[in-house]
C-alpha cells in the first residue's frame, strides 16, 4: 500500500497542512505549547470516545489525523470550533486539539492514520 513522505520543515507552529493519502485528506498539525496543554487537560470521563492525547500522538508537537468527519464524511475545517481544533460545517461537529469528538453528531474521534518519523523533519504516512 502506498505510503507518503512529508517534509515537516515548512510547517510553522500552529499551522495545519492537508495532504492526500489513499484518496483521503490527512491533516498534519504542528501544535503549540498551548494546543498541547489544551489537548492534555481534559477529563476523560467527559469524552464520548475516551482516548488520551498521549494515545493519539507519538510526539506532542505533531498531530496527524484522517480529515474525514466520523459523522457522515465531510472534511472538517482546521482552527475552528469550540475546542481549539476542527469544526465540521456539514452538521456542526466540533473536534478538540487532539481531534477528539466533543460536540455535535460525530460519534467518534477523528482517526489517527499509521505514521512514523523517518527523521526529526520527515514523516512517513501509511
Ligand atoms: Fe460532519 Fe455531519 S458530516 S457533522
Amino acid at each position: 500500500m502506498a505510503s507518503l513522505e512529508v517534509d515537516l520543515n515548512k510547517i510553522e507552529p500552529g499551522q495545519t497542512i492537508t495532504v492526500k493519502w489513499r484518496g483521503k485528506p490527512v491533516f498534519i498539525k504542528r501544535r503549540t505549547e498551548e494546543d498541547i496543554e489544551y489537548a492534555r487537560d481534559v477529563d476523560l470521563s467527559s469524552l464520548r470516545d475516551p482516548q488520551t492525547d498521549e494515545e493519539r500522538t507519538q510526539k506532542p508537537e505533531w498531530l496527524v489525523l484522517v480529515g474525514v468527519c466520523t459523522h457522515l464524511g465531510c472534511v472538517p475545517l482546521p482552527n475552528a470550533g469550540d475546542f481549539h481544533g476542527w469544526f465540521c460545517p456539514c452538521h456542526g461537529s466540533h473536534y478538540d486539539a487532539s481531534g477528539r469528538a466533543r460536540k455535535g453528531p460525530a460519534p467518534l474521534n477523528l482517526e489517527v492514520p499509521e505514521y512514523k518519523f523517518l527523521t526529526d523533519e520527515t514523516m512517513l504516512i501509511g
